[in-house]
């Protein structure tokens, strides 16, 4: 494992300013972190005999923190981010690029918007219809597209609070309607670039310093192409959005991994990453500069993905794998050495396009809907979110371990296990986004679905609202599974992302109020901002307890 390339470049646990764990500075690794706050042996011992409290599954209706920990709203759905454009719907996946890597408190948040709820975002009441479709106008549509895509803005902490920067020039959207061009070098349903990014749901960020957003469920805005047999095609129309009433923008333009240049809002979709509902990337960068990029396909019964470059700093040249769990191997979907895939499709760009079948006519795992994936900055193993398979009778899913061959990214073996069950024992259901602080220890959200939560007639009745849990690494909690949010109802929390200094954690508060029939009379009003309107917003919570927890491991070493 190259360790000094993980304190270089550490997934979700921000870049540049990784406090190294103890582990690694005990094997001797040089790496000075830029911005560790250092910590007297009072300030650890202090925190050392702050509790980690868990805190009881709730089902009221607002965002419950466990003692040490605070939050203030930093942006939420609707606001002003410019004098041009504002804040879009049910903020996801959020990452913060600091403007200068010795700031911590100053930089750069994207946050991703996935979908819109109608009720709110095109004054569109669908559950007044039988046919929605038949009443549903143009002027509604461009509302929604202007609400999903992502947000970039800049945002600075002053006295404890942060704050967007009004009118930044680095503020800006990405919407269903931005001209996305598709890096590749044949065109996509004969064009080379796409209109918009639509259902963005996690990401991840390159060691370039550029955001990665994901589409996920994009066939519920444009609908999906299904193939028979025979290879056939057949458009099955969106049953949910219908947006291809108005636009024909066509469905393969979705689906893929989208790169944004924060700079300059510019945008790409890598099409080697291939086609399906990507939950996240997270990605590797390896000791010659070429990446690893893992990639799960949120769906029943659907795969985990890895791409491996073969140039330095390329999402386009390389090979696209899937995994083989049974078997611990990754397939390459490589139409030029794989007859079967020659068999089923004209050329590579075809076999990108329909990665699922791809994966399936090569014996790719079907997997218990693969979402966030996360790497162990101090094992180099790979985390992935199993978030459920209801047909399957699983509804509590499970954190699935991968370790790779040798602990080489790049390895095309590797063995596979179960990390942690969801379900009674461990007192959580459907983990979701994963991400690791700066002393390794895990936090996962969970998403149980909202028409599902709360009722007696389902099993997810104990766990109450979907909540933030920590796992630690070291101490007498170490490996138990800790709930320390708890959000408000329908909300599902999203997003976690940890400030450079480790201080903050940057969540996202997605869908509260989303079973709400009647907008009088809503099931959700939380953030409270009287108006009886609940809103998507991003929060940042802070506190003694996020500080000890990024320093637990030098907290453990301590002798009282
Ligand atoms: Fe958008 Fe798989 O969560
Ligand atoms: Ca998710
Ligand atoms: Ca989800």
């Amino acid at each position: 494992m190259k360790r000094r390339d993980f304190v270089s470049f550490l997934g979700k646990a921000s870049l540049g300013m990784i406090v190294a764990p103890a582990f690694l500075s005990s094997c001797g690794n040089s790496t000075t972190p830029i911005l560790s706050k250092v910590l007297s042996i009072e300030e650890l011992k202090r925190l050392k005999a702050f509790p980690l409290e868990n805190l009881l599954p709730s089902d009221k209706d607002d965002l419950l923190l466990t003692k040490g920990l605070d939050y203030h709203t930093v942006i939420k759905w609707n606001e002003k981010i410019s004098d041009s454009d504002t804040f879009g719907f049910n903020n996801d996946f959020t990452c913060f690029i600091p403007l200068d890597k010795n700031n911590p408190k100053d930089g750069l948040l994207w946050v991703n918007h996935e979908y819109i709820n109608r009720l709110y975002v095109s004054d569109f009441n669908y559950r007044d219809f039988e046919n929605p479709k038949e009443h549903l106008t143009r002027a509604q549509v461009d509302k929604e597209m202007y609400n999903v895509g992502g947000s970039i803005v800049r945002i600075k902490e002053e006295n404890g609070v942060w704050k967007v920067v009004q009118n930044d020039p680095n503020n800006r959207r990405i919407t269903a309607k931005t001209p996305i061009q598709f890096n590749w070098d044949t065109p996509i349903k004969g064009k080379t670039e796409a209109i918009g990014t639509l259902a963005n749901c996690s990401g991840g960020i390159t060691p370039w310093n550029t955001f990665l957003t994901c589409e996920e469920n994009y066939d519920s805005f444009y609908g999906e192409t299904y193939y028979d047999e025979d290879n056939n095609s057949k458009k099955i129309p969106s049953h949910y959005y219908n947006w291809e009433d108005f636009y024909d923008h066509p469905t393969e333009h979705y689906g893929w991994v989208v790169e944004v240049n924060p700079k300059d809002g510019s945008a790409q979709k890598h099409i080697a990453l291939g086609r399906f509902a990507h939950e996240c990337c997270t990605l590797y960068e390896l000791e010659d500069k070429r990446v690893v990029a893992y990639t799960g396909d949120d769906k029943n019964n659907e795969h985990l993905y890895k791409f491996v470059g073969s140039k330095p700093g390329s999402l386009k040249e390389g090979t696209l794998y899937v995994a083989d769990t049974v078997n611990g191997a990754w397939l390459a979907l490589d139409w030029g050495n794989q007859p079967k895939l020659q068999q089923r499709f004209k050329n590579q760009t075809e076999v990108l396009i329909r990665a699922r079948e791809a994966a399936k006519i090569l014996g790719a795992t079907p997997l218990n809907r693969p979402e966030d994936i996360e790497i162990d900055p101090i094992s180099g193993n790979i985390f992935i979110s199993l978030t459920n398979n209801k047909p399957k009778h699983d509804f509590h899913g499970s954190i699935l371990k991968i370790e790779e061959t040798a602990g080489k990214f790049n390895a095309l073996t590797f063995k596979v296990s179960t990390y942690k069950a969801g379900g009674k024992e461990n007192g959580f259901s459907c983990p979701d986004n994963l991400a690791f602080d700066m002393a390794g220890n895990l936090w996962m959200t969970s998403d149980m679905s909202g028409n599902a939560m709360n009722r007696e007639d389902k099993p997810y009745m104990p766990y109450k609202n979907n909540s933030l849990f920590v796992i630690p690494r070291y101490g007498k909690d170490k490996g138990k599974v800790i709930r320390v949010a708890s959000a408000p109802k329908d909300a599902e929390l999203t997003g976690p992302w940890f400030s450079p200094d480790g201080n903050t954690l940057f969540l996202s508060v997605q869908h509260p109020g989303e079973q709400t029939v009647d907008v009088n009379n809503p099931t959700s009003t939380w953030p409270f901002d009287g108006d009886n309107i609940p809103k998507p917003a991003v929060v940042a919570i802070t506190g003694d307890l996020i500080e000890k927890m990024n320093h637990l491991n030098k907290i453990e070493v301590l002798h009282d």
